[in-house]
């Protein structure tokens, strides 16, 4: 029986940085709004023609090869998790194959939002265990912000979400007690809606309809993200509840066994909720969404890394990651590092 290690890590954000001040320039919001209600005070936009979503998963993913301490030939198989593929098809997947220069081995695309990191950490880990693979790339990017509403009637969406890479190495592991202990997956489709962007879809309309259309001088607002935040909000409470403790059970372990939770980073004030309700320290949950939004399937990869890279994460540490968003979708992994 092998387990899989975390063995790199790495993360890209743009160097754009957007404050809630500079979008109060270009839609009715302001500071306080949005601090109050998610924790952000800043996000990164790429600058329009510099990063696409592959660029900025290829450069987290050079980082956590290089800190595995492999050769990129070393990967047998290339797991990415987005929202907002650089195309609508091929996915990103092959398209870090490519530009990583890597064999060619097999790339599979993740499509579960906010929870595409978590769901790719356990495809990655079931591969590994079951002896397949030895390691396993899984990266998560999203380029959010040339998709967003900026103006006032987007607000309640466009203000959360911001710009972003981050990627594990997932390496085959003899000893069994190290590593990742177990994942959970769940879904509930029946909400699939409440948090969605409809088009492009084929369930939408016909391309002939679209072009049709082009000339009715009415915006088709499909293209653009759509949330019912606080039914999201209620739902996401629950779910990181259930989830993390579902996690922990499997393994015979409680709250107070957890050394560092790292959550979706979709609001503060969710994550705030869930260190309450587990009666955590400050020390026991990472956030970075004060600086960098709300970065769905990048940020866990991004706060995962910065942990470790400020020493929030040493071996021994019961680690934690816990996500919920669209679909809806939500899962944990509990690892111990
Ligand atoms: N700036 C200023 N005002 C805003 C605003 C913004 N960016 N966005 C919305 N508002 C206004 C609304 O128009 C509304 O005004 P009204 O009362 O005059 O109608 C008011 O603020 C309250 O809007 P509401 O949508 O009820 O706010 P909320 O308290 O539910 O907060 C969210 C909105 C999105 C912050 C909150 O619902 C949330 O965090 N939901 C979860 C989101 C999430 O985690 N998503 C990712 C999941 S993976």
């Amino acid at each position: 029986m092998y387990n899989s290690r975390i063995s790199g890590l790495g993360f890209y954000v743009p160097e754009n940085v957007v404050t809630n001040d500079d979008l109060s320039k270009v839609m009715d919001t302001n500071d306080e709004w949005i601090q109050e209600r998610t924790g952000i005070r800043e996000r990164r936009h790429v600058v329009k023609g510099t990063d696409t979503t592959t660029s900025m998963g290829v450069k987290a993913a050079q980082k956590a090869i290089e800190r595995a301490g492999i050769d990129k030939n070393d990967i047998d198989f290339i797991i990415f998790a987005t929202l907002s593929p650089d195309y609508y098809f091929p996915g990103p997947g092959v398209l870090v194959q490519r530009d990583l220069d890597i064999k060619t081995v097999g790339a599979l695309d993740i499509r579960n939002q906010c929870s595409g990191f978590v769901y790719g950490i356990s495809v990655a880990d079931q591969y590994i265990k079951s002896g397949m693979y030895k390691n396993v790339l899984v990266i998560g990017s999203e380029l959010h912000s040339h998709g967003l509403d900026m103006t006032t009637r987007g607000r309640g969406v466009s203000v959360i979400f911001g710009d972003g890479a981050g990627a594990a190495v997932l390496t085959r592991e003899e000893e069994t007690t190290k590593g990742i202990l177990s994942s959970h997956l769940h879904s509930e489709g029946q909400h699939a809606e409440e948090l969605s962007l409809i088009a492009p879809g084929m369930g939408k309309r016909w391309v002939t309809d679209i072009l049709e259309d082009v000339d009715s001088g009415e915006e088709d607002t499909s293209y653009f993200p759509y949330m019912n935040g606080q039914f999201v909000f209620k739902n996401a409470v629950v779910r990181f509840s259930e989830v993390i403790m579902e996690g922990l059970g499997a393994n015979n372990l409680g709250p107070q066994d957890i050394d560092m939770l790292i959550p979706h980073q979709a609001n503060l004030r969710i994550s705030q909720f869930i260190q309450k309700k587990f009666g955590l320290s400050d020390d026991q949950v990472f956030n970075n969404i004060m600086s960098y939004g709300n970065t769905t399937a990048a940020s866990i990869p991004i706060a995962l890394t910065e942990a470790w890279e400020q020493g929030k994460v040493k071996e021994g540490d019961l680690v934690v990651l816990a996500a919920f968003g669209s679909g809806f979708t939500w899962g944990s992994v509990i690892i111990r590092w």
